[in-house]
């Protein structure tokens, strides 16, 4: 039996964590309350169907609200386990966080500071080049078991990523590719898997998510270029000849500083909670 307070602490959980990114906007989750735990399932009836036909960056955008998730319960004093894939008869199903009673910390609250603060900021970065070092520990900042998170730093493997993500791009006729090109003092990150299916595209959300938090906190700006891995020839050719075949990737992003002083960003909408969280 679900009490009156866990359906309150599971609807704020739920309502924070649809803050997170996701592909287009697309919010492609639904969660479900249980006994002390919250349900993550993908909903497919928002997949996009042209760019993502696997569902990648459908689960990507899950495992990024997942990590949100985690993020808000930690901050409202029930901090969660995760149980990933569940039900094996049900692949949309894709986690249960089992939520478990703790103390808020002041660690969790800050977290939640930065998870209301993050938004995609398109805007052209300023020039000042994101050191090397900022960028490792960017990368450090991503735990999600099954993800490596790689800072492109030598110039071969950026100006190869650069020519893919512009030849991704004017592949991608009529679509708006404004803030998507890369200038030669971006920051650039690749996520990467080991495998190459659903509970590795999960994690590498999860993964994005810590990154975006920690950039956020850092005073940086992080923008997902998805154009390079929808396409699958520039996929391909970043797989073999930037990381020589051995790892999936998943995900390239660049990192930047904007203007200081800068006028606020319009926040992007999001569905109610009522049309996520299901009974
Ligand atoms: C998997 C994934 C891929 C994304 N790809 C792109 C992209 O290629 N270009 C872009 O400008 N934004 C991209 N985004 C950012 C989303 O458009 C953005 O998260 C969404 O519109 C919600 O806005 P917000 O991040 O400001 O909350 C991506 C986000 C995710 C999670």
């Amino acid at each position: 039996m679900v009490d009156t307070r866990s359906i309150v602490e599971t609807r704020r959980i739920v309502e924070l964590a649809c803050a997170a990114p996701s592909v287009h906007n697309s919010q492609p989750w639904l969660w479900r309350q249980g006994d002390s735990c919250i349900e993550l399932h993908a909903d497919h009836s928002r997949r996009l169907h042209l760019t993502d036909p696997r569902g990648r960056e459908m689960i990507l955008s899950c495992g990024a609200a997942l990590h949100h998730a985690r993020v808000a319960a930690a901050a409202l004093g029930l901090p969660a386990e995760v149980e990933y894939a569940p039900d094996l008869d049900r692949p949309s199903h894709l986690a249960t966080l089992h939520l478990r009673p703790g103390e808020p910390s002041a660690l969790a609250a800050a977290a939640l500071d930065t998870l209301a603060q993050r938004c995609t900021d398109r805007r052209r970065f300023t020039a000042w080049p994101v050191p090397d070092e900022r960028l490792a520990m960017l990368a450090a900042s991503a735990t999600a078991a099954g993800t490596q998170v790689l800072p492109l730093v030598d110039i071969g493997s950026r100006l190869r990523v650069e020519l893919l993500v512009n030849r991704a791009l004017d592949r991608q006729e009529g679509r708006s590719a404004q803030g998507e090109h890369v200038e030669g003092s971006d920051g650039l990150i690749v996520l990467l898997t080991e495998r190459d299916d659903p509970r590795a595209w999960l994690s590498a959300g999860e993964a994005l998510s810590e990154v975006w938090l920690a950039a956020t906190a850092d005073g940086l700006s992080l923008v997902p270029l998805s154009c390079v891995i929808e396409d699958d020839d520039t996929r391909s050719e970043l797989h073999r000849e930037v990381l020589g075949g051995l790892a999936e990737p998943q995900l390239v992003v660049r990192i930047g500083w904007q203007q200081i002083g800068r006028s606020e960003l319009r926040r992007t909408t999001r569905r109610p909670v009522s049309d996520v969280l299901l009974p």
